[in-house]
């Protein structure tokens, strides 16, 4: 059914196709509403009491929960393979995540486990979990590299989410994350170069990935590492974005807004001067991933004062093996309201708008509105508020891509 009526006790959705900022929320809710689509696009929103005539005869359905916009997962590090939950454990018993990257822990493990795994078998291991996410709600995502970290392994990973985005039926995004850690073989001054002189120009000639990515921290990479890829980025016609002062504080996320970064993401040790540049950044939106810090016990970022200072926020899971292994956007939003204190209307802006914005799919995505795709999930409660109030519990009745109800 690629035309069709829904209508539901409510509808919640932010609007427009610039991001929500600071206090200030888009979020339009209607009760007793109607959505209608043709063509999988939206043709009609609003009260079902104003329903066009010319829309009564499609072929309807009434829905017992709210109507949201599809969940727009914008940080995530699938496709991966295997999991590390005995790195969990040792963080319980006191070793830090630092440390066990400095014993081939942590990415440099995770690129063993993805080099020893065929094709099929990654393949394999993330489309259920791709289903999951679909089961969550999320109706578009971002897939990364990363754990590849050779030439041919970074290339080899863009072409696996390459593969994996046209298996799942959501919309996915593909960021080039080469710059995750410096393989064993080289410097880091040698990988940065031969990520930037080989890796990007190769993968953009291939038209593998669609955004470029950098992990900024002091077991990772610098500032200035950040400039000569976002150099090369650009130079490639990518846009790109980073890992920002996750574990320490490095600056990032001011150096971010200068570069014109697309966003900076973790934020937990932003200082003042990168809360004020996120604040009036134009181009620069700030990716909070709160299940992240939960799972490693870390500080927050400064929330407050980057919604003072007017900065875009988006929510996003980071799933991934070693610091977030959650793939549920519900279970974010319940972890960004009840740790960092975001207002439901915040929250929902910043899983669905202000994401679809970070991937550059906003004009399609993130927002329930006329000329947008049908991609929509019905909630088992008429209240929006019910999902950050139920942490684990999937709030999910129902999800429509296009139109088409496909969970
Ligand atoms: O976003 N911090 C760097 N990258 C990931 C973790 C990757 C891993 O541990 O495998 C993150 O948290
Ligand atoms: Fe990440």
């Amino acid at each position: 059914m690629s035309e069709g009526v829904a209508f539901a006790p409510s509808l919640v959705t932010a609007t427009g196709t610039s991001p929500d900022r600071g206090a200030t929320t888009s979020v339009r809710s209607v009760a007793d509403a109607a959505l209608a689509w043709r063509d999988g696009r939206i043709a009609y929103v609003g009260a079902a009491a104003d329903l066009p005539d010319e829309f009564a005869g499609l072929p309807s359905t009434r829905v017992g929960g709210a109507i949201v916009p599809g969940f727009v997962d914008c940080h995530t590090h699938l496709p991966f393979f295997g999991w590390r939950a005995d790195e969990f454990e040792a963080r319980l018993a006191g070793v830090s995540y630092r440390d066990l990257q400095g014993e081939g822990g942590g990415i440099l493990r995770s690129r063993r486990l993805l080099a020893g795994a065929a094709d099929d078998e990654v393949l394999a291991f993330c489309l259920p979990l791709a289903q999951e996410m679909l089961v969550h709600g999320t109706t578009a995502l971002e897939l990364k590299t990363g754990y590849g970290l050779s030439v041919d392994g970074e290339l080899r990973q863009a072409r696996l989410a390459r593969a994996l985005s046209e298996d799942i039926p959501q919309e996915a995004v593909v960021t080039l994350l080469s710059c995750h850690a410096t393989p064993p073989e080289y410097t880091r001054e040698q990988w940065v170069e031969e990520v930037c002189s080989t890796i990007i120009p190769a993968a953009a000639a291939e038209a593998l990935v669609d955004m470029v990515d950098v992990y900024v921290e002091d077991i990772a990479f610098s500032v200035d590492d950040l400039r000569k890829v976002a150099e090369s980025a650009a130079r490639a016609g990518l846009p790109f974005r980073c890992h920002a002062d996750q574990l320490g504080h490095s600056g990032a996320a001011e150096a971010a807004v200068r570069m014109g970064c697309r966003s900076a993401d973790h934020l937990n040790h932003a200082g003042p001067e990168g809360v004020k540049a996120l604040g009036s950044a134009e181009e620069t939106a700030a990716v909070l991933l709160p299940v992240s810090t939960l799972f490693l016990r870390a500080d927050p970022p400064p929330v407050a004062d980057l919604i003072d200072a007017g900065a875009a926020i988006a929510l996003a899971t980071d799933f991934n093996p070693g610091t977030s292994p959650c793939l549920s956007m519900p279970e974010v939003v319940a972890t960004g309201c009840s740790l960092y204190g975001l207002s439901t209307d915040a929250a929902l802006a910043a899983s669905t708008l202000n994401p679809a914005w970070v991937l550059g799919l906003h004009e399609r995505h993130g927002t329930l509105e006329v000329g947008k795709r049908a991609n929509f999930v019905v909630l088992d409660s008429p209240s929006f508020a019910m999902v950050p109030y139920r942490p684990g519990h999937n709030p999910v009745a129902s999800v429509w891509l296009a139109g088409e109800p496909v969970s």
